[in-house]
């Protein structure tokens, strides 16, 4: 063993500082650059903060735990690109709060499931996986079509998004309440799905 290492390698402590010093900059230098770059500060082209609908769309998506058997995100290999289309980027994450990227996928990627089948699909689908996909083992969720929307809280989601960055205007914001009147919780989940993934070209 050259000297050098001798020393290291024999002294606890010395080993621990220098592996943390090694750590330390390999992460800085993998994460920092990050938040410079455009491609992951900048919203893709086209890309708009969810609509009130939408947005409560998406909390419901979150409260019935979509995310624990979904993912949103669609990595850069073959395999995923030929079944889901373009893999996913940074900037259409943007508007994502909390994103729902996911780490398990007992049912298929969601993040370009917009505009794939129609609304009334959907609906089906919802209420009851198996009236469309025989095999389905995915969970029925009537009780979205029961429950009418409670639209209660909408302009305080907005206005605290404002202030975390998101280009609401104040007209939007007075008259989201009402773009949310009659609609039920099935009506915001459709409208959540339909909206992801639509600001990629499809590459298939
Ligand atoms: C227990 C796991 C599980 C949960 C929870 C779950 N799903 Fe699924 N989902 C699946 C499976 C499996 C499939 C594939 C079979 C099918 O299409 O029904 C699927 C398919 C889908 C599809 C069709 C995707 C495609 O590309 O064909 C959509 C849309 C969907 N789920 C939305 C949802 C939403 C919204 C929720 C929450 C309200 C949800 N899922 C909850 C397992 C799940």
């Amino acid at each position: 063993m050259s000297g050098i290492q001798d020393k290291v390698e024999t002294k606890v402590g010395v080993l621990i500082v220098l592996s943390l010093v090694v750590v330390v900059w390999g992460g800085l230098a993998q994460i920092v650059p990050l938040f410079f770059q455009h491609s992951t500060t900048e919203p893709v082209d086209g890309l708009k903060p969810y609509t009130a609908l939408q947005l409560e769309g998406r909390d419901i998506y979150i409260r019935e735990g979509c995310v624990g058997c979904h993912s949103q995100m669609i990595r850069p290999f073959r395999a995923e690109t030929e079944r889901y289309g373009h893999y996913s980027v940074a900037g259409e994450f943007i508007y994502d709060r909390p994103f729902l990227w996911g780490s398990k996928r007992t049912g298929p990627d969601l993040h370009r499931v917009g505009g794939r089948y129609s609304d009334e699909w959907h609906r089906v689908h919802l209420i009851n996986p198996r009236d469309v996909v025989p095999e389905s083992i995915m969970p029925s969720y009537p009780w979205l079509e029961e429950n009418a929307l409670d639209s209660g809280d909408i302009q305080t989601k907005m206005t605290t998004l404002v202030v975390l960055g998101h280009p609401y205007s104040d007209a939007e914001i007075e008259a989201a309440p009402a773009t949310l009147e009659g609609k039920t919780e099935l009506d915001a989940v459709v409208a959540y799905l339909q909206s992801l993934g639509l600001h990629v070209k499809q590459r298939r």
